[in-house]
């Protein structure tokens, strides 16, 4: 039986979330243990870095646009102000993550001492950003920082969703997997647990 729409989110929210998810968690687990991984990727791991990154950006410029433009499904009516206000704030501070993590990152590789090639998977070369060394050590400083906070706040997020699937049981997760539906249809947010 289909979800009443207006309950999940469209298919572009879903297509755009689970595709940039997947690239973040890639890009998040390079960019900390490329040390580890380096004899595993292609040219040390750090190329597929930049491009995924830079992937990133160009789809959440896309998102957020596309986001301004389109309201998310209403939150379940007996959610708490507290809860309301945590799934926002952590939700655009994502958003802003999702901008500013590659954009420091492209900074830091265009202001490097010795610029290194920058392409999109080696089919055509991406240019540098006009800055000198300084904004890239500002950029590089900046990117590690914010690798950090991406890596705590998407833990914080992760857990929020499985307290809603499995504590809370509602249907907050069914909203952005549509598969995981319980009893065929949405409850517009009635708890069973
Ligand atoms: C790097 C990884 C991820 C990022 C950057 C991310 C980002 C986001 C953002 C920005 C939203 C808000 C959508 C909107 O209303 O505008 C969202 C919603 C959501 N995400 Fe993620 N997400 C990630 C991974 C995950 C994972 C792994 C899960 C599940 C375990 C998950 C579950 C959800 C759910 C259930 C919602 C809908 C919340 C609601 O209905 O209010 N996300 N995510
Ligand atoms: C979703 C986007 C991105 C994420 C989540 C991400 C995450 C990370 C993380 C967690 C690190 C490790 C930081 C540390 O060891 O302190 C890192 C390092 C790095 N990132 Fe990114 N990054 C992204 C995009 C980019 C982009 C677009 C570029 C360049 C175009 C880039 C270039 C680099 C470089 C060169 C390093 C190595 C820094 C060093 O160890 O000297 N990243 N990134």
């Amino acid at each position: 039986m289909p979800i009443a729409r207006s309950r999940r989110y469209s298919t572009v929210a879903i297509g755009f979330h689970w595709t940039i998810a997947a690239l973040v968690i890639a890009n998040l687990a390079i960019g900390f243990f490329h040390d580890a991984l380096a004899g595993t990727l292609p040219g040390g791991g750090m190329p597929m870095h930049k491009a995924i990154g830079m992937t990133v950006l160009a789809l959440s410029i896309a998102r957020v646009a596309w986001r301004m433009s389109h309201r998310p499904p209403p939150l379940p009516a007996d959610t708490a102000g507290w809860e309301k206000g945590m799934a926002h704030a952590t939700h655009w501070t994502l958003y802003l993550l999702l901008l500013a993590l590659p954009l420091t990152g492209w900074l830091m590789v265009s202001g490097a001492e010795m610029r290194r090639p920058l392409t999109w998977f080696g089919l055509f070369d991406i240019p540098y950003l006009p800055v000198g060394t300084q904004a890239g050590a500002l950029g590089g400083g900046a990117h590690g920082l914010l690798g950090l906070t991406m890596a705590a706040l998407v833990a914080l997020h992760i857990a929020a969703a499985l307290r809603h699937h499995l504590i809370l049981r509602d249907d907050i997760m069914a909203r952005m997997v549509p598969a995981l539906m319980r009893d065929g249809k949405m409850t517009d947010g009635v708890r069973r647990g």
